[in-house]
């Protein structure tokens, strides 16, 4: 497989080229093992910050944030030696607060902070408000066996919204807003009602034991006391509206 910072690549180039204009790419997490020699993660930040740097005459901005301080150091200068650390302004802090007040237009946000699914999911939501269509949403380790839990409810949860999901290379989730016509990588396919993918995240199972809703699928619908994960069991929606009572 294409490491995930060249397939982010492969969607910066093709977003320049739908919206002619600078863009905004925000990435949750940077790099946590410097080196180009057995590295797991995909090097994201660098690749970002490469392409940013070629090209040159387009005032692309991007934004890396990170909780852990040696990590961000160790990126800065891993990123220096080949002349990239200005191309990269760095945030140290939850990703979950530096997004919350971000309060800028975001092209490109990738979530890859954190293995907590629920914590994904408030990050996806405190990011989706700045996320300027057409725009993406990508999240790694989703779909690949090694680590794939990330997306155990923000997947749902987009698609609730209405949002588009593919499967990129049996590995990341990109998340549509308004970019249903990208052209997708080789070993990738948007997920369709009854792909058996999606039976990972149940989201065609109704379980919600407040209104028990013929129309809704899971997450915004409620507690899920039956749902077969913890996460789902443990979702309350916000936009939850009580069954009326039914009077006889
Ligand atoms: C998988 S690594 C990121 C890899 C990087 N994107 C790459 O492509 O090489 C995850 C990073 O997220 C950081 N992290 C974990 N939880 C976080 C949070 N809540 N906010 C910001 N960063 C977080 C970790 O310290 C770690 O450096």
């Amino acid at each position: 497989m294409r490491d995930p910072g060249l397939l982010l690549v492969d969607m910066l180039t093709w977003l320049a080229q739908q919206k002619a204009a600078p863009l905004r790419i925000v990435e949750c997490g940077t790099i946590r093992h410097p080196s180009f020699e057995g590295h797991e993660d995909g090097l994201a930040t660098y690749h970002l910050a490469r392409w940013i740097a070629k090209q040159r005459h387009t005032p692309h901005e991007f934004y890396s944030f990170e909780l852990t301080a040696g990590h961000l150091k160790a990126c800065q200068a891993f990123l220096r030696d080949d002349g990239l650390d200005d191309y990269v302004t760095f945030g140290l802090g939850d990703a979950d607060l530096l997004l919350e007040h971000f309060c800028q237009p975001i092209d490109l946000c990738y979530l890859d902070a954190g293995a907590s699914p629920v914590e994904n999911l408030s990050q996806y939501r405190r990011a989706e408000k700045w996320l300027r269509p057409p725009g993406m949403m990508v999240i790694d380790d989703v779909f690949d066996p090694r680590n794939a839990d990330r997306g155990l409810v923000t997947v749902p949860y987009a698609r609730l919204e209405g949002h588009k999901v593919a499967c990129i290379a049996g590995r990341l989730a990109l998340i549509s807003f308004g970019v249903d016509d990208y052209p997708l990588p080789a070993d990738s396919y948007w997920l369709q009602p009854g792909d058996p993918m999606l039976l990972k995240f149940r989201d065609d199972t109704r379980y919600c034991a407040n209104c028990h809703c013929a129309e809704h699928s899971d997450v915004h619908t409620g507690r899920f006391k039956d749902a077969p994960n913890q996460f789902l069991r443990n979702m309350v929606c916000d936009n939850f509206v009580p069954k009326p009572e039914v009077r006889e």
